[in-house]
Formats: structure tokens, sequence, C-alpha cells
């Protein structure tokens, strides 16, 4: 664990200007420097470096960081590795002090356990001929089975003892490596074919594991632990994230094993969602990757309905300029099976020509089923795609299918759009009013005095958390944040905070009230901004306060909250 403190020093002595535009050439505009993002492609720049704030962010697709956090994203670096790089690049060095006990508060470092497991697993395929026949059988060379970090669990049920010293301790179970019985604790993973899982940054946070033979389950995954969440991780994504970007698409399968059989046909940018339906943030995850989106489904009448749910979840995530189709495999199909048949060339022969785009798939399943000869036909088939279509955040795109449904019912599109309009275009407005940079509405006084906070942390020990209104989720945030800054040892720099906040609960927030400061011109004063707050803040918590009070009986106040009426009144 690196001493917090390090972190500090070494972000204060690194320009994160100076290390982006080495890598990503920067060009100034106005207070910040700015340059097309190198996390998803556009042709006018929104990637903001804030030389002040020493911090980055992309209007665009959302990334941001502080210059460790860049390192990760662009250099696909493990966070200890981007920290060790940048302080070879100023000459400090790292310290490895085992005396820094500087425990996370979110308990041990589940990912040195996983890690630690990987590495077993992996070893143990080695020694195991029955799990290297059965890779072998499966079509996989060595090369992909290392690519991959392939394992095998043996069939013993305390294996892991042979790693883990204190096989006791909490952090395998917390890790979901064990399985706590009424008998005593065991491996959840036994005589399978280990697949480890990792984030974008390479950290193995969870495991798949395939039977040999037949068996129930076919696939055994780690359970939702604090470093793992199902419906925000994609298996595949790590390795394959440079041929993505250089294929200008990703293909989303169903298993671990289409990944890995495609990778050894050469096509590795196919990542799998985990055993669950594509999720929002899989989407966009994705979609913040790549501009071309291909997902991958059973012909059969699952693998449709598992295609609308990605459809379903995908809308939202949708911007103009993406593109997202659907190719559908002949029933009992998969994509393994399939290039395994076929191959390669074939392979993306199918894809680029028989993929369904999902303007055509949407306006498809819609009419199905429904007589479209019909007014009633027609009537029911706007009603049906008028919420899909209030999902959409991308105009351009939304036109686009309105069209569609158009020509298929016999409309003129802007028939079709009076029809579907007020409810489609309420939604519109509302986007269109989102503010993309602060300032163009009123934020709440809560949410300056958070900007204010990312700037000058130390003023927030004067908020005092009984003003704060209830059921106001800035007002949340604010105490939440000034609670932590205030109990701090000592203050961070901005790009500080966001480390200082990794992995907290609040993380994403952080990121976002940094990335509303980034614009914010150099004479927006986070010391007057504050205080102008606290006073309002004061004033209101005052009147709630009197009325309170005042509602009770004056015989039934103690002392102390007669005094405090007074007090009220007088001013
Ligand atoms: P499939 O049953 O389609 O398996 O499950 P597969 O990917 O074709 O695997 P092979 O070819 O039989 O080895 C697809 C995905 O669904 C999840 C897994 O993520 C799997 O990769 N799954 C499936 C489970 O989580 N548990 C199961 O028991 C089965
Ligand atoms: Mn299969």
């Amino acid at each position: 664990m690196i001493p917090r403190d390090f972190i500090d020093q070494l972000l204060s002595r690194v320009d994160i200007v100076d290390v982006i535009d080495r890598r990503v050439p920067l060009k100034k505009a106005g207070q910040n420097y700015q340059a097309c993002c190198p996390f998803h492609s556009e042709k006018s720049p929104s990637f903001t470096v804030s030389p002040t704030k020493q911090f980055y962010h992309c209007f665009g697709c959302g990334a941001h960081g502080s210059a460790i956090g860049f390192l990760m994203e662009y250099g696909g670096l493990p966070f200890i590795d981007a920290v060790k790089s940048l302080a070879d690049e100023v000459g400090l060095k790292v310290p490895e002090d085992a005396s820094f006990q500087h425990k996370p508060k979110t308990g041990p470092d589940l990912t040195e356990t996983m890690l630690k497991a990987a590495v077993f697993y992996k070893e143990q395929l080695k020694s195991s001929p029955r799990a290297i026949e059965y890779l072998k059988k499966r079509g996989l060379t060595g090369q992909i089975a290392a690519r991959f970090g392939l394992g095998y669990a043996p069939a013993q049920s305390t294996a892991l003892k042979q790693i883990f010293d204190n096989y006791d301790a909490p952090e395998l179970a917390a890790a979901g490596l064990v399985i706590d019985g009424d008998r005593g604790r065991y491996d959840r993973f036994r005589d399978r074919i280990m697949f480890p899982i990792r984030n974008t940054k390479g950290q193995v946070i969870a495991f798949g594991g395939r039977i040999l033979d037949q068996g129930e389950p076919k696939y055994l995954n780690s359970p939702e632990t604090p470093i793992f969440h199902k419906g925000s991780e994609t298996y595949g994504l790590f390795e394959g994230r440079q041929s993505i970007r250089e294929a200008g698409m990703a293909l989303v399968v169903e298993g671990y094993m289409d990944v890995v059989a495609l990778s050894q046909f050469d096509i590795n940018y196919a990542v799998a969602t985990l055993g669950t339906a594509t999720t929002p943030i899989h989407a966009r995850t994705l979609l913040r990757q790549t501009d071309k989106l291909y997902y991958c489904f059973d012909g059969d009448n699952a693998g449709r309905k598992a295609a609308w749910r990605a459809l379903e979840n995908t809308l939202e995530a949708l911007t103009d300029g993406k593109e997202v189709a659907f190719l559908f495999l002949p029933e009992g199909e998969d994509p393994d099976t399939w290039v395994r048949a076929n191959g390669k060339e074939a392979f993306e022969n199918f894809l680029r020509r028989e993929a369904v785009p999902l303007s055509a798939f949407l306006v498809r399943e819609i009419s199905r089923d429904i007589n479209l000869a019909t007014e009633e036909g027609k009537a029911r088939m706007l009603k049906e795609a008028t919420p899909l279509l209030q999902k959409i955040a991308a105009p351009l795109f939304s036109a686009l299918i309105q069209r569609q449904l158009g020509e298929t019912i016999g409309m003129r599109p802007n028939e079709v759009n009076a029809l579907i309009n007020p409810a489609v275009k309420r939604k519109w407005q509302k986007n269109e009013s989102r503010p993309t940079s602060p300032g163009r509405t009123q934020p709440s006084i809560c949410r300056v005095m958070a900007r204010a906070l990312m700037l000058r942390p130390e003023l927030a020990k004067q908020v005092d958390p009984r003003q704060l209104p209830s059921g106001d989720a800035n007002a949340q945030l604010l105490g939440q944040l000034s609670g932590w800054l205030g109990h701090l040892p000592n203050m961070p720099q901005p790009a500080g905070i966001l480390e200082a906040a990794r992995g907290m609960e609040f993380e994403q927030a952080v990121a976002a009230l940094l990335s509303e400061v980034i614009d914010l011109s150099e004479s927006w004063e986070p010391e007057a901004e504050f205080n102008g707050g606290l006073d309002q803040l004061n004033a209101a918590w005052k009147r709630r306060r009197h009325e309170e009070l005042s509602r009770v009986p004056l015989d039934q106040l103690n002392p102390d909250e007669r005094e405090e009426l007074q007090s009220l009144l007088r001013n």
C-alpha cells in the first residue's frame, strides 16, 4: 500500500499537462489545454486538461482523472505501476516501507488476494494433464491460455491452503474464494477450468470456473464482492482493449469461451457479459471505447429476447455518431462453434453483411405480431415505440428511427413525429437544457459549496452538518465530503482529492465535481462562494429552527431551547 502522503507529494511534483502532452499533444485553449480525446474517437477536441487543478476531463466521453489516472487509462497500467512510472519521471522513490500500515477504509486489499489465487490456479493448470487435455480438445493453444491467464482449480476441497498461510482469514471469504459451510471452510472452485475476470486496470477481480465434464452448474462464478459487480464488468475488455481501438469496434458475446475461442482465431475485439443481461453500464463503458458496437446472440427465441434487453439498455447510452448492430447466429451455434467451423474471414464477413442495425432491429421487433394494415395496428406500434424513443439521448438517431417507423407504417416522418412528439420533445428539451458546463443553470447552494471544497478542502471543517437541508442529494453529498475532508490529516490538492477518494463511495461524485470546476474561470473565488453558501445555509437553518421551536408550546421547551429561540428572535 502506497501511503497517501506520497501520492500527494508525487502529484505536487508532476505536471499533468507535461505528462499528457508527451503522449497526446495538447493545445492551449483559454486557461486549459485541449486535444482530441484519446479515449474515444472525435473530430473536435473535448478532452480538457487543467494545469491549475492538475486534472483532466473529457466533455465528450466523461473520461477523467489525475496524472496517475491518466497513465492507468492510457497505458492500461495498474495503479501501482502508474505511480512508479510517474515517480521515475520526477526522480522520486516509491516508499516500500512496510511500517506504513495504511489500510484503505474498504478493508484488506482483495485484489492482492485474488491475484495470488490467479497465479496459483495458473500454476496448477501446468500440472493437470486432464485440464490441459480439455483446453486442447476445445482447440485452445498455450498462447491463448496465457493471454487470458487461464488456470485450473484442483479437486481438493481446501487446495488454497497451499498458498494462504491463514486459510481462515476473513478476506478469503470476502473475495469469494471460499465458502463457509456447516462442516467448515472449503474452496469455492474445485476441479474447474478457471477464467480470471480482470477489470480495465488489469486487476483480477473475479473468476468464472467451468466444469471439465458434464455437471451442474456448468459455470460457477465469483459472487458479488466489494471489488466485483457483475453488472458493470465485461470479460475480456482488459485483454482486448487495444484491439478494440485498432479495429474500431467491439463485439459483445455471451460466454467466456466465445471470447477466448474468437481470440484463438485472431479476433481480439470480443468481450462477454458475465452471465447477465447487458446493462446500461456495460453499454456505456463499451461505447466509451469505440464507436461501433456489435452484439452477437443466438438466433433462437431466447437469443432474440436477450438482444431486445440489450437494445433497451443501450438506448440510453447511445449518442449520435455511434453505431450499434445485432448479429444473430444460426440456432444452436455460438461464436465459438461458428468461428471454429468457418474461420476468421467468414466470421468477419458474416458480421459485416448480416448484422442488423439497432434502428432496424427496433422497428422490426415492435412491428412483430402487429397488423400494420390497420389504423389500430399503426397506433399500437407508435405507442410501443414512444417510451423507447424517449430513452434515446441522441437527437439524430431518434430522428432516423422515426423515419424508419414512418416507412414501415406508411406515414411521413413529420406525421410520426407529431404523434409521438409531445412526450419525446419534452425529454429532448430536458436533455438540451442539462448543463454541459457549470454555470448555465443555477446550481444548488450545496453543489456550489461542494465544488468550492474541491479547490479549498480546508474549508470543510466549517460545514455544520445539522444545518444541511434533509432530502437534498447535494446537501447529503456536501455533508459526506465535508465530514471526510475535515478528517484528512493533511489537505490534498484537487487531483489529490480524487486519488484520496479512490475506492470510496463518493469517488464518482468527486470526479463529477472536479469536472465541473475544470472550466470555471480563474476569477471564480472558491472561498467567497463557499462562505456565501454557508451564510445562506445558516440563515435557512435558523428559519427552519425558528419555525420548529415556535410550534412547540413555550412551557414544553427546555431551558436550552428557550434560550435558542430567544436568540433566534433577536436576529
Ligand atoms: P453458455 O451455456 O452459452 O456456455 O453460457 P458457453 O459460453 O457456450 O460455454 P461452453 O462453450 O459450453 O463452454 C454463456 C455464459 O453464461 C454464463 C457464463 O458466463 C457463460 O460464459 N453461465 C452459463 C453461467 O454463469 N453459469 C452457467 O451455469 C452457465
Ligand atoms: Mn459454447
